[in-house]
């Protein structure tokens, strides 16, 4: 395989760039069901660039737009961990229905990983990994997740679209 991502922190834009990356957000879809998964990747952009805890990017593959993905400060609770801070959440994430299956949900899901490693390095924060939570019911996410070296941490009965499982990667330092 010869896919690259690239993620495109949407804060560290000037208004002309945020401009573009959130039309090239508007277009991208899912494959029917898929929605019962994840948000509108719009909508989770602009809620992402409007909270100070959460750093919203675009995943970026051969020059075009072909995912959202959030990593959070502050809410490990939501997917299930024992407490909010020790642990960034890794949320709203999505491949466009035209590029899955080529491998960039598992590019991104670890480059979400680096990154988080280096804003914590950066901002000084004392995360020690990456924490999210995937529906039982989307084996395709858990496999992105599992191959981007996310461990399975067990169910977590949150989630309006049924169980979860909690999935958690420790930094390597
Ligand atoms: C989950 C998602 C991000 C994965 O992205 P992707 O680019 O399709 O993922 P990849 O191509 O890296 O595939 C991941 C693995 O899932 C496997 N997979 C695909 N469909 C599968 C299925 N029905 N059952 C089990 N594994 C499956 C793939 O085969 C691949 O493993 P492989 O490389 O060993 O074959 C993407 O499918 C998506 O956006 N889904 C809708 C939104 C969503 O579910 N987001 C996650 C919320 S937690």
């Amino acid at each position: 395989m010869h896919a690259f991502v690239w993620l495109i922190p949407l804060k560290s834009l000037d208004a002309d760039g945020r401009a573009i990356q959130l039309g090239e957000a508007a277009q991208l879809e899912l494959a029917p069901g898929q929605s019962d998964f994840v948000g509108d990747p719009l909508r989770m952009m602009l809620t992402g660039l409007a909270e100070e805890s959460r750093f919203p990017y675009i995943v970026e593959s051969e020059g075009r737009a072909v995912g959202v993905l959030t990593l959070q400060l502050g809410a490990a609770r939501l997917a299930g961990w024992a407490d909010d801070q020790s642990a960034w959440l890794l949320r709203g994430f999505l491949i466009r229905r035209e590029d899955q299956g080529r491998g960039l949900g598992t590019l991104a899901a670890r480059a979400a990983f680096r990154e988080a490693e280096r804003l914590s390095a950066r901002l000084g924060g004392g995360e020690t990994g990456v924490v999210l939570s995937v529906n039982e019911g989307n084996p395709t996410g858990q496999a992105a997740y599992r191959k981007a070296g996310f461990l399975d941490q067990g169910p977590y009965p949150g989630g309006s679209a049924g169980p979860q499982r909690t999935m958690y990667r420790a930094f390597d330092r």
